[in-house]
């Protein structure tokens, strides 16, 4: 991660979405500490309240709290025009899971997944991306999972992450030279709220399969200094996807039915 100036009336700013908990509160708390000013965006005001102060507390970082929900037109364009004025890093964190069939899923549940997952990732990548270029400099961190690189029965959230992988990988290739990073963050199952909110019984899921936010904010930013595009932290994951990417697309598939004739939902990493 590049330092800020000395200069503390022009330090960087990182805007995170989802910073109200999970991966999102440990990026913003590591912007933070390396100097960073924050723009922070979420839908629960009072939890981003008190990330600020303490924040504040501890770093003397300003914080501008954007409340919003990504999953309204509304909130993306507030966001979006927050971006136009510049930021230095865009982390693209906000996201949920769902628990649910496909076919008995809340229509209304599934689109909001979308817009939040994929349709925010890409209006504010490119409300931030004019500013970024200009000033050839900038950073943006797009939050996908393992489950983009092996679908699960979860089709709706391994298929957005699934855009948000190819979609940061061809546009790196369109960035190159233009001082701009982006990148891919790949993670398998981390201890956060994201589980528990979709109503996923995570009981069964190996101790050796959990990592720890900072374990994967830590992964992401040494990769980004390795110019790493895809970033996936992690020995077993970088194990299994590797392999993964070598079993035959059929294979998959019928282990996919063989889960879904016993009942329970994939477990390759959300
Ligand atoms: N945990 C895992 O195992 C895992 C694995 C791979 C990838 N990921 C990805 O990591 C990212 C962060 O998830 P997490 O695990 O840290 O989950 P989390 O603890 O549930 O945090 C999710 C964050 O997203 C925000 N968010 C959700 N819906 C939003 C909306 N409509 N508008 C604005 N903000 C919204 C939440 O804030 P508010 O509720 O305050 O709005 C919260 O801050 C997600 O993209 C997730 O898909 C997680």
């Amino acid at each position: 991660m590049s330092m800020p100036s000395e200069d503390t009336s022009a330090r960087p700013v990182a805007l995170v979405t989802g910073p109200t908990s999970g991966l999102g509160a440990g990026f913003a708390k590591k912007f933070a500490s390396h100097g960073y000013d924050l723009v922070l965006v979420a839908r629960d005001e009072e939890r981003m309240r008190v990330l600020a102060e303490e924040m504040k507390a501890l770093y003397d970082t300003e914080c501008e709290i954007l409340q919003s929900d990504l999953a309204t037109t509304s909130g993306r364009e507030k966001v979006a025009l927050r971006l136009g004025e510049g930021v230095e890093v865009l982390v693209n964190n906000a996201g949920f899971d769902t628990s649910g069939e496909f076919w008995t899923e809340e229509p209304k549940l599934l689109q909001a997944q979308l817009d939040v997952n994929v349709t925010a990732v890409m209006q504010l990548t490119r409300a931030a991306l004019p500013a970024m270029i200009a000033s050839v400099n900038g950073t943006i961190i797009n939050v996908a999972s393992v489950g983009g690189l092996l679908s699960g029965r979860g089709s709706t959230y391994s298929g957005s992450k699934a855009y948000v992988i190819s979609f940061s990988e061809g546009l790196s290739g369109g960035l190159r030279g233009m001082g701009v990073r982006i990148q891919a963050l790949c993670p398998g199952f981390i201890r956060t709220e994201l589980h528990q909110r979709a109503g996923i019984d995570m009981s069964s899921i190996p101790k050796a399969m959990w990592l720890s936010v900072d374990e994967v904010v830590a992964a992401s930013l040494a990769d980004l200094e390795n110019g790493k595009v895809i970033s996936i932290p992690g020995i077993q994951y970088k194990v299994l996807t590797t392999v993964g990417r070598l079993v035959p697309r059929s294979l998959v598939r019928r282990v996919n039915k063989q889960r879904s004739a016993e009942g329970g939902r994939a477990h390759n990493g959300r």
